[in-house]
């Protein structure tokens, strides 16, 4: 659940909501004239709120402004130990990461910080893209990578000023009937790709259109099938929408386990495939079995 700094009336309904995540926001959703107050703003808040058991997270402002600095330093001096992550927007280059990570880790020392904080990182430039998987690979610290549409579609220079879902001009003709296709896919499925590779999670970012419950089920969709494991509210209403798609239903759950035990049973039979509900299941399907089990235990868990 996303917030900006410079609206602290939202913070209490933020740490009240059903979001895991809090990024409380002191780049893109804050003016440049409010940006030392927000910074302000959101240190307060960081020890005056309470934000239960999620993760705390604050986006700092990109390596490509004057601002990024302070907000690291005062972050990590003067707000607390309640902060668990900072988001680095616009990452380009592994050497984004370098940067922010070697200051957090000077402060860190100088202060006495006991807790390491993380990093997520945002994508959202051809440059990230195209480096996607050595951002991956950049910091011990870097725990998710998110997909940031706007920013992306601007860097890319796409034809659009939608944030996330269904492009109206991005569709294929057969018969006459128009068929639309997917102009994020790619994106997605190469940070999936690289996240996997570095043990980092895949997070889908933004859907603007708040007015669209549909719009957003069906984006949501499509990186959870991909392999994303959540994705930004930038409204309260989106919260309830997302952990629904990215929590694995109850039928899932249920046909996933029913697949192990079909699975042990042929192993018991010396078999390593068998039939299920017509149709081939094999070694390789208790792993995606065990991987819908696995997070429907961790989300009950949390
Ligand atoms: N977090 C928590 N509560 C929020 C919220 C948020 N991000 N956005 C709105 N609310 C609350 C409002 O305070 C209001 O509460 P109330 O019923 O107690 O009065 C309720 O949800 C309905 O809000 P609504 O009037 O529909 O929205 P708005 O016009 O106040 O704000 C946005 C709409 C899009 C400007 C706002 O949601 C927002 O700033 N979102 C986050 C933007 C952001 O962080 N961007 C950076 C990442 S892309
Ligand atoms: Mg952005």
């Amino acid at each position: 659940m996303f917030g900006p700094g410079s609206r602290p009336a939202l913070f209490d309904k933020m740490a009240a909501s059903a979001a895991d995540v809090i990024n409380l926001d002191l780049e893109d959703s804050v003016a440049p004239s409010d940006k030392d107050s927000a910074r302000s703003n959101v240190i307060a808040a960081i020890s005056a709120v309470n934000w239960g058991n999620k993760t705390l997270s604050v986006r700092i402002n990109g390596l490509d402004s004057p601002w990024w600095y302070r907000d690291v330093v005062d972050l990590l001096e003067l707000g607390g130990d309640r902060l668990d992550q900072i988001m680095i927007p616009k990452v380009g280059c592994a050497a984004d990461v370098y940067a922010v990570d070697a200051l957090v880790t000077a402060i860190e020392r100088a202060k006495g910080r006991s807790k390491p904080i993380s990093f997520e990182v945002i994508i959202e430039s051809a440059a990230g893209i195209s480096h996607v998987e050595e951002i991956a690979a950049s910091s011990p610290r870097l725990q998710a990578m998110s997909l940031g549409a706007a920013d992306f579609a601007a860097s890319m220079g796409m034809q659009t000023t939608g944030i996330g879902g269904t492009q109206e001009n991005y569709y294929m003709i057969r018969e006459g009937a128009k068929y639309w296709s997917d102009p994020w896919h790619w994106a997605q499925a190469n940070i999936v790709a690289a996240c996997r590779t570095h043990g980092i999670l895949p997070v889908d970012g933004p859907f603007g259109d708040f007015s669209d419950d549909e719009g957003f089920r069906a984006q949501a969709r499509r990186s959870a099938t991909l392999g994303m494991v959540g994705k930004w509210a930038i409204h309260p209403k989106q919260v309830a929408l997302a952990n629904e798609v990215f929590t694995p239903s109850e039928a899932a759950v249920a046909e996933a386990r029913e697949i192990l035990a079909a699975m042990a049973a042929a192993k018991e039979r010396g078999e390593g495939a068998t039939v299920y509900k017509g149709r081939l299941v094999d070694i390789a399907s208790i792993k995606q079995a065990e991987v819908i089990v696995k997070q429907s235990e961790m989300i009950a868990a949390y």
